[in-house]
């Protein structure tokens, strides 16, 4: 079975994935037809992706992984699980800033991103791309002191009494409870986290409810020239890292080096003050915005973009569209609204509400 997963990959005819049914758990392959499968199914106007071949998705692995999202017996006091951050109806985000809801109260340094299309995050996760993949991620959030600051060991003894739990892990992998199932399963659970129902994909894809009104058709275009260079595909993220011009002072690095953003991880220049580039789905439910949450709504963000970009060395070339060579992006208030009136149409509600 790897093997064969293994040929698909180096020739990249994936397109998709199918459900396949047998004695072991469902696992879902990858085959050239696409949109076969009951769990997870690539949207017609997404890019190709092709999942972990060392933890495919299966219903069972999807299953507990979500009980594990939203178990508080995943921290350490018991009183946090990983959606008390990530909440469903906000896409996976938390509302807030920078939020003080950890184990140890303290505030974090960062802002929650939305955990939606993470099967397609295929080049690193958290703002600065400081972890690899999903499953060595969630190691993160799950030991850290001021998140949820569980002991591992502690975990596995707290969920290998729950008869439940026991049933859950032998289903999805076949093997008792360890904290490497538990990552994978966390892992499955996200990357089934497709949002890709909104009237903007309808349009798209021409389906029923598909219409876009002139406003936020010119809004798309709007998009499409000036944002996608980096809100690229109809992921509306190119997954890359980018200085967008929200600040020009670095000399304060911070704890860990946190402020260089990007270059924290690959210790280059030309990565200061960039960060990984947030999809525009759903961006109607995910404020306040940026790594910091510095924005509190959306006007205030288009606002940055067309008067508040500020210049520094590391700055990305795709922020200087001004006709006098100056860094910005020029936006009319007639654009700036064209622009917000489609981003409403970038909202999920089936998803939200699931
Ligand atoms: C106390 C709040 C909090 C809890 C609890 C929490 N997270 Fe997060 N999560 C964050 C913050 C803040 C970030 C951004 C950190 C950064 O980028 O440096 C983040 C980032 C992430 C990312 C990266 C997303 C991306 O697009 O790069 C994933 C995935 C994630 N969390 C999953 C989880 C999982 C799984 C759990 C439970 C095991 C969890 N989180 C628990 C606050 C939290
Ligand atoms: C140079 C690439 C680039 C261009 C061009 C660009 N963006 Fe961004 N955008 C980013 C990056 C990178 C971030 C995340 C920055 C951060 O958090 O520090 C971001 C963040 C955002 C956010 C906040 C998302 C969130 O969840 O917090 C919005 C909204 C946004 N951009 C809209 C736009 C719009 C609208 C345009 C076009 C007018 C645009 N962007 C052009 C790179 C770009």
């Amino acid at each position: 079975m790897k093997q064969s997963l293994l040929h698909y990959i180096l020739n990249g005819f994936m397109t998709g994935m199918l459900f396949i049914s047998c004695h072991k758990p469902d696992v879902i392959l990858p085959d050239e037809e696409p949109g076969e499968t009951a769990a997870f199914t690539i949207p017609e106007n997404f890019p190709r992706v092709m999942i972990d071949p060392d933890n495919p998705m299966t219903k069972e692995g999807i299953e507990l992984g979500k009980q594990l999202f939203f178990d508080k017996r995943l921290s350490g006091n018991n009183q946090i699980s990983c959606a008390t951050c990530h909440r469903p109806e906000l896409s996976y985000s938390d509302g807030a800033a920078l939020n003080n809801i950890g184990v140890s109260g303290t505030t974090l340094l960062r802002h929650s991103p939305a955990l939606i299309n993470m099967a397609w995050a295929n080049n690193g996760l958290f703002w600065d791309g400081g972890a690899t993949n999903l499953e060595s991620q969630a190691f993160g959030p799950l030991t850290a002191h001021d998140e949820m600051a569980q002991n591992l060991f502690e975990l596995i003894e707290e969920l290998i009494v729950v008869p439940e739990y026991v049933q859950l892990f032998d289903k999805a992998f076949r093997a008792p409870v360890t904290a490497a199932n538990i990552v994978k399963a966390l892992a499955q659970f996200q990357r089934s986290l497709v949002s890709a129902n909104s009237r903007y994909d309808k349009y798209v894809r021409k389906e029923a409810g598909g219409f876009l009104s002139d406003e936020e058709k010119q809004g798309m275009l709007l998009v499409q020239l000036k944002c996608q260079p980096c809100h690229a595909t109809d992921l509306f993220t190119d997954n890359l890292y980018h200085n967008n011009g929200l600040d020009d002072d670095f000399s304060d690095a911070g704890v860990d080096d946190i402020y260089l953003g990007r270059a924290r991880v690959t210790y280059s220049d030309k990565d200061i003050g960039a960060y990984k580039t947030s999809t525009l789905r759903n961006i109607m439910v995910t404020a306040p915005y940026m790594h910091d949450g510095r924005f509190a709504t959306i006007e205030s963000v288009l606002m940055h973009y067309s008067e508040g970009v500020k210049y520094s060395p590391s700055l990305a070339a795709e922020m200087f569209q001004k006709e006098n060579g100056e860094a910005g992006i020029p936006l009319s208030e007639t654009e700036k609204k064209n622009i917000i009136a489609f981003m409403k149409a970038l909202t999920d509600t089936g998803f939200l509400k699931k």
